[in-house]
């Protein structure tokens, strides 16, 4: 009795908070719509670009970005509802890059409404050249950030002798790369690898296997490893800082890395995304360092491509971004190196 009128009340409460939030909001209401959609909200670097749109959208959109749940289905459904909504521009990292030309009739039928893209990056040019309307807001380069990554691995042994634990010249190393169907996912493995060698570093990998850009599914491998090989282990290159994270809970549970650099065992880690929680071990000395993938700018721009389109301007009017050179409408925010002297910048891109 007592739990119903609580209840009750509650959704009492909700309604008026409902009728207060629209009555607040009235002029949101008045905003265009913009229908955005990450493909996981498990995602820590996905998650990271929705409030960035979120944010970016304050006063100029009506937005909620909806999460894909990892289901192609699921994505789609929630792209025809925001067509249907009148959604004037959709903006969506794919839960699966081969629904591209799927999305992009949706778009096309609904009146041609632009589509961009994120994070995901398309990369079948005939699908890219066949949409007119088409945009892509990825980062640089088609090494993924793993150029970076690998220098920061190739400094670290220069700077730290005490790194080449066993004293023969070479890097044991362990490798926890991302989803094998991404388009990111072998690139940033086999330049990472690549960077470290063509510095006159030699590997012996260890380990290889996919942490398929996850906390948990990495920590669970590397759970393994580490009693395996334990201090043996002179460095572990993580595709993305989730699994960098997931790999530091197992070999801190495992007595390593726990006092930073100061640590009796110590295991160089390192990632790419630069998120914020990973920015915090960066400056205790838990990670060497990361790859900033800059998801605050990248909202911003999908913000700023959408609005400049609906306004009837020059895609990037305003924006110090310029498109691909190859033709395609792709903008690229560039990666950069995070270490402990400078993880104030990647800071600074999340504080804004
Ligand atoms: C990468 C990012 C990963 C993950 C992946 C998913 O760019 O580094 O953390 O978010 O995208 O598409
Ligand atoms: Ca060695």
């Amino acid at each position: 009795m007592n739990k119903k009128l609580t209840s009750s009340m509650l959704c009492a409460a909700l309604a008026v908070g409902t009728v207060f939030g629209s009555a607040m909001t009235a002029s949101a209401a008045d905003l265009p719509i913009l229908g955005a959609g990450i493909y996981s909200s498990t995602d820590n670097f996905n998650s990271y670009i929705g409030k960035a749109i979120t944010g970016a959208s304050e006063g100029v959109f009506e937005v909620n970005v909806d999460d894909g749940q990892l289901d192609q289905s699921t994505q789609l459904n929630q792209i025809d509802t925001a067509l249907a909504k009148g959604a004037v521009a959709i903006a969506v990292s794919v839960v699966d890059t081969t629904s591209a030309p799927t999305i992009i009739q949706k778009c096309q039928d609904a009146g041609d409404i632009p589509v961009i893209f994120f994070n995901k990056e398309i990369t079948d040019k005939d699908v890219v050249n066949s949409y007119e309307n088409l945009y892509q807001v990825t980062s640089t380069g088609g090494d993924y950030g793993a150029a970076i990554e690998g220098e920061i691995i190739v400094n670290y042994w220069n700077e730290n002798p005490e790194m080449d634990k066993n004293g023969d010249g070479k890097l044991q190393l362990i490798n926890l790369m991302g989803d094998p169907g991404h388009t990111a996912s072998q690139p940033r493995s086999e330049h990472v690898k690549s960077t470290i060698e063509d510095a006159g570093i030699e590997i012996e990998l260890l380990e290889e296997d996919t942490g398929m850009w996850d906390t948990t599914k990495a920590k669970e491998k590397m759970d393994a490893w580490v009693s395996k090989y334990g201090d043996e282990i002179e460095c572990v290159v993580c595709a993305n800082d989730a699994m960098a994270l997931g790999a530091l809970t197992s070999i801190e549970a495992a007595g390593f890395n726990t006092e930073g650099k100061e640590s009796e065992q110590y295991i160089p880690v390192v990632g790419i995304d630069a998120l914020p929680e990973a920015l915090e071990k960066i400056e205790s000395g838990e990670l060497i360092g990361s790859v900033l993938q800059d998801a605050q700018t990248q909202g911003k721009v999908i913000v700023a491509i959408a609005n400049n389109l609906y306004q009837g301007k020059e895609p990037l009017d305003g924006l110090d971004f310029e498109f691909d050179t190859d033709g395609s409408k792709a903008v690229r925010v560039p990666y950069s190196a995070i270490t402990a002297e400078n993880v104030d910048e990647a800071a600074a891109t999340y504080a804004e």
